[in-house]
Formats: C-alpha cells, sequence, structure tokens
C-alpha cells in the first residue's frame, strides 16, 4: 500500500480545526506558530512550503502539540517559549510567563536610571533582570526569587541570553544590607485569591499560584516592598513596581504615607493604571 504524504498546508489546516474546536480564539495562527517553531523557519516559509510533504515524526510532534494546546496548556509552554522585549525566553511551568504590560515598566526605569546596582525582586523566568542587564549599563544586576523552580529557569535564561545576572533564593530582599543598590524593580503577585479562581483557566490552571496571588487583599507583597525597599535603597534610589490597575492609587496612597517622594502611577500599552514609581527620600 503506498505511504500516506500529508503537506504542511493541510497538516497546519487540521490542527487549526482542531484548536478551532477546542474554543481558542485565533486558531490559524497558532496552529501556524506551532508548526513554524516545530519545523523552524517563519511564515514565509510555511506559505512557499504549504505543498511540502512533511516526515512522519515531525507531524507526530504537532499532534502531540495541538492535542496539548487544545486541553488548555498555554502556547509559550507548548513551544517552549515566549518574547520579552528583545529576549527569547524558555518557558515553562516553573515560572510566569512574561507579559506585555512587565515590558513598560523597564522602559519607565531605564528612562530614570540606567547605571549603578539593581535588584529585581521576585524575577520568575528572569525576563526584567535580563532586559535590564541587556539595555542598561549597571555596574551589577541581582535578581530574587523563593521559588527555586523559577530560578532553575531564570538561570537557563541568562546562560542562553548570556548577561550577567547573580540570581539569588530569597524571600524579597531580605539578604541584602542597608543602601545596597540604587534601583529596585519588581513584579510582586498582586491578585487576591478571589481574584485568582475567576481568571481564565489557562492561567489559572497552568501558571504558578505563588507567582500571581499577593494575600487577601492582593497588597501582601506591594507593601512589604514599599516598607522593605526603604532598607535596601540608597537615598535616592528608585523604585519601579508593577501594580494591579484597580489597586494603583491605593498603592501610591501607601507609598506617600511610607515616606516615598516623588510617587507617580502610570498606564500601561492598554491604558490601565499599572505601574507606580517612586523615589527613597533621604531620612528613609
Ligand atoms: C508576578 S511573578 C513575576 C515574575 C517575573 N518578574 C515577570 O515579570 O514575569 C512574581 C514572582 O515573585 C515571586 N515571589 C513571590 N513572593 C516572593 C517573595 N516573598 N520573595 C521572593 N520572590 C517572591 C514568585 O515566585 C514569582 O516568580
Amino acid at each position: 500500500m503506498p505511504e500516506l504524504v500529508i503537506t504542511a498546508g493541510a497538516l497546519i489546516a487540521d490542527g487549526a480545526e482542531r484548536l478551532r474546536h477546542s474554543g481558542l480564539p485565533e486558531p490559524r495562527r497558532e496552529a501556524m506558530r506551532i508548526w513554524s517553531d516545530l519545523a523552524g523557519g517563519g511564515l514565509a516559509d510555511i506559505v512557499l512550503g504549504r505543498d511540502q510533504p512533511v516526515d512522519v515524526a515531525a507531524a507526530a510532534l504537532f499532534d502531540q502539540a495541538i492535542a496539548r494546546r487544545s486541553l488548555g496548556e498555554p502556547l509559550a509552554h507548548v513551544t517552549g517559549w515566549s518574547g520579552f522585549r528583545r529576549l527569547t525566553l524558555l518557558s515553562d511551568s516553573r515560572a510566569l510567563i512574561p507579559r506585555p504590560e512587565t515590558e513598560g515598566l523597564i522602559d519607565l526605569l531605564l528612562q530614570r536610571v540606567q547605571a549603578g546596582r539593581i535588584v529585581d525582586v521576585g524575577t520568575g523566568s528572569g525576563c526584567i533582570a535580563l532586559s535590564l542587564a541587556q539595555e542598561g549599563h549597571f555596574g551589577q544586576v541581582v535578581a530574587t526569587d523563593r521559588s527555586t523552580e523559577a530560578l532553575t529557569l531564570a538561570q537557563l535564561n541568562r546562560n542562553a541570553v548570556g548577561v550577567a545576572v547573580t540570581f539569588v533564593l530569597a524571600d524579597l530582599c531580605q539578604p541584602f544590607h542597608h543602601g545596597a543598590f540604587d534601583a529596585l524593580i519588581s513584579n510582586p503577585p498582586y491578585l487576591t485569591a478571589a481574584e485568582h479562581s475567576a481568571l481564565h483557566p489557562s492561567v489559572r490552571d497552568w501558571e504558578p499560584a505563588a507567582a500571581l496571588i499577593g494575600g487577601e487583599d492582593g497588597m501582601l507583597v506591594t507593601m512589604r516592598l514599599l516598607k522593605e525597599g526603604r532598607d535596601v535603597l540608597r537615598p535616592g534610589g528608585w523604585l519601579a513596581l508593577e501594580v494591579d490597575c484597580s489597586r494603583a492609587a491605593t498603592a501610591a496612597e501607601r507609598a506617600c504615607s511610607l515616606g516615598w517622594r516623588d510617587v507617580t502611577v502610570h498606564v500601561d500599552l492598554f491604558g490601565r493604571e499599572r505601574y507606580l514609581l517612586a523615589r527613597r527620600s533621604n531620612n528613609r
């Protein structure tokens, strides 16, 4: 019996149909991305090669990837990578998938400080620390997380990117001495448990809850950073925090009452109040 020949175009069309059936909003785009990751090359190569036969092993890998995605696993986990600013980062269940909102926090900080010593608290995949090491001119970039799994992923990403970042297993910035840093940046967990329960299953069921839930009121880690961040920054040092848009004004009020100066709130690319910037005052 002649061997069944399947073309790349037919394979992608079948994958897109299965993804559409699972209720995913962009089935064709996702099927094409999954195939282009497996086959190598870009979208132009897919178009040019759509009538080419694919080998059985590649078709089986594609089939497995489509099955995982159909069950709701995030695309970044299925393909194993996600893009963040100039970086392509390994992505899996060990850490939060970097979000486009977080990219804006880095711009805000780089507009204010580009040199000295900086700490990224709750680094996850390492996306913030690695971007700062790549784009800034910092003398030292340190990053902490209390998840060993996240730090393992961040270290793999650092080795792939090839920049100098020191990763430390720590509760926030506890190991560091007074005035150790010129800037502290963090995208801490900032959802309430109820908000977390209401998330889309592709986030709630696949990404680490500890990366998302910030205590009962969502403010637990943010408040700790506002209090403990004063100790590790030098006078005048910058604090840059990602915050929940529904609690940005509250976070700014708390920052002012704790003695931070030049407190400002900024919107993200979706127009939501997402970032808090502040400076450590001279008298702490
Ligand atoms: C929202 S994720 C951010 C990850 C990454 N910075 C990003 O922007 O994609 C928050 C991270 O903070 C870490 N984290 C939560 N509580 C922490 C604590 N007390 N000390 C250190 N890291 C903590 C979590 O493990 C998680 O990796």
